[in-house]
């Protein structure tokens, strides 16, 4: 059987390159150890994770939210069942979304895992025990990343548990430790939380969410506070004692000094992901990693003729849309057409309450690129729609270059976030200045009007401040 593209990985970065290239003509396999599509996004990570923050959010707004608005109703009551029913029904939903976008675009889904004989060939071990040897022209490996696990801790999912437990908890724990304070820490701690349990986070450095704009890290901590969340900031985890009914946890200051002990009912690693590049033979034929990574040149080509990665397993932040988008690139570089990713306009969002958004350059970024630039600062207190839905907390942050006016940062920290970042997205696509997005006319009353306002701000001229 030859193909002209082999995909191995079926999550987001690679089936979007299989049915790009399926568009194009090229005669595609798309092989996954997994016998769903969608990888670690749709089976264990975007997916599952938003239906419970959405889920959870409700739940919350049920028992708090509504009495401010004059409905009055009985305090809810948790059916966790259900909750996880909504989950798994999500999931199946977007899997089997996945096997009718592969039929229809003529896609063969090979179940097994993939290991590169040689250049253009391709070993699939079946569930069987048997292995097939298929041909190509092209491999792409886009087979993502992996858990990173925390020296001496076993994860055993129930316990001890990775984003991948935490998605499927069977009751919500009294008192949840978290060990990261990134994005699947403080998502997967908002679910519990929000479903009863206290939750405290341990975490490496002295802030939260590493990475992302600092005046805004610092304002979302004490948001957190405020919904009851702990946090050790600037401590590590030296061990888990799980011989007792609790586990306790000691934690020591990051940088030396007396070691304290937690307990908890569960624990949440969640201290990064790793590129998976286990059993592909990479070695064999030769392919070039650094750090557990692929390494690849601007064209997703690695040193090796023929076999190009994307997604997870190389360089730059790990989100599903930055894997989607090399996909496509990939597939029409293959199809003699040029192919594309623009990494300055990648958006990045936390489904936490209020949501965060953010594109482009941070404050700390610009200082040390040595990039003079302006601010712009609106808060959503300010906003009328806000103030209706009683979604205040928050404001939206313009980062402008001091010369030419251009926007090369955005971020929002507030309901709503995660939609509205987009229009900054295209204007910085477009290479736009804070004064195209400041008169360009926004609906009123929006929450966007936020996002006008703070591109005013960047010249000193918002109105409503
Ligand atoms: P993956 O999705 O990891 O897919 C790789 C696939 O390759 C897997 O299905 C695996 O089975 C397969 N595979 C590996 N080796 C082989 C082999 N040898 N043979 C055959 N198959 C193989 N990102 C966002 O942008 N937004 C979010 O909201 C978000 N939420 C997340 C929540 C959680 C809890 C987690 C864990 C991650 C989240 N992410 C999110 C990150 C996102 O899931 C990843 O960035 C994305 O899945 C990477 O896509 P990928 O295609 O590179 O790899
Ligand atoms: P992360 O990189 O976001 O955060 C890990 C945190 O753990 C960091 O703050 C780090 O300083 C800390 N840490 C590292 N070692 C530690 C230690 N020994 N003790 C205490 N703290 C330690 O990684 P996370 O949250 O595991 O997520 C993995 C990836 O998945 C991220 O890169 C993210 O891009 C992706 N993801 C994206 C989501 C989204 O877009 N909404 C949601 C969930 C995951």
């Amino acid at each position: 059987m030859a193909y002209d593209l082999i995909v191995i990985g079926a999550g987001p970065a690679g089936y979007v390159c299989a049915i790009r290239a399926a568009q194009l003509g090229m005669k595609v396999a798309l092989v996954d150890k997994r016998k769903n599509g969608g990888g670690t996004c749709v089976n264990i990570g975007c997916i599952p994770s938003k239906a419970l923050l959405y889920a959870s959010e409700m739940y919350e707004e049920a028992a708090h939210g509504l009495g401010p608005l004059g409905i009055v109703v009985a305090a809810p009551k948790l059916d966790l069942t259900t909750m996880m029913k909504h989950k798994d029904d999500t999931v199946d939903a977007n899997v089997k979304g996945l096997a009718f976008l592969f039929k229809k675009n003529k896609i063969d889904f090979h179940v097994g895992a993939a290991r590169i004989a040689a250049p253009g060939k391709v070993d699939v071990a079946g569930e069987d025990g048997r292995t097939t040897q298929i041909e190509t022209k092209a491999i792409v490996i886009a087979t993502g990343s992996d858990v990173a696990q925390l020296p001496g801790v076993e994860i055993d999912e129930k316990r001890i548990v990775s984003s991948t437990g935490a998605l499927s908890l069977e009751t919500p724990p009294a008192k949840l430790l978290v060990v990261g304070a990134g994005v699947i820490g403080l998502e997967l701690g908002s679910v519990w939380a929000r479903l009863g349990a206290e939750v405290i986070v341990v975490e490496f450095l002295d802030r939260i969410l590493p990475g992302m704009d600092g005046e805004v890290a610092k304002q979302f901590q004490r948001l957190l506070e405020k919904q009851g969340f702990k946090f050790h900031l600037g401590h590590k985890v030296a061990r888990i004692d799980k011989s007792g009914a609790r586990l306790k946890t000691t934690i020591e200051p990051s940088k030396g000094g007396e070691a304290s002990v937690l307990e908890s009912d569960v624990a949440l690693i969640a201290i990064g992901r790793r590129p998976y590049t286990n059993g592909l033979g990479l070695e064999n034929v030769g392919v070039k990693t650094e750090r557990g990574q692929v390494v690849i040149d601007e064209h997703f080509r690695t040193n090796i003729e023929g076999i190009y990665a994307i997604g997870d397993v190389v360089r730059g932040p790990m989100l599903a849309h930055k894997g989607e988008d090399e996909g496509v690139a990939v597939a029409e570089i293959l199809a003699g057409q040029h192919g594309h990713v623009n990494y300055d306009v990648i958006p990045s969002v936390v489904y936490t309450s209020p949501e965060i958004a953010s594109v482009g350059k941070t404050e700390e970024e610009l200082k040390s690129l040595g990039i003079a630039y302006n601010v712009g600062k609106f808060p959503f207190s300010a906003n009328g729609r806000a103030r209706s839905m009683r979604k205040t907390d928050g404001f939206v942050k313009i980062l402008a270059d001091a010369t030419t006016d251009r926007v090369l940062g955005a971020h929002i920290m507030g309901y709503g976030a995660g939609e509205m970042i987009h229009e900054a997205a295209v204007l910085m696509e477009f290479g736009g200045s804070a004064e195209d997005l400041a008169r360009t006319c926004h609906a009123h009353p929006t929450l966007s009007e936020a996002v006008k306002e703070a591109a005013l701000g960047v010249a000193k001229s918002s109105i409503h401040i």
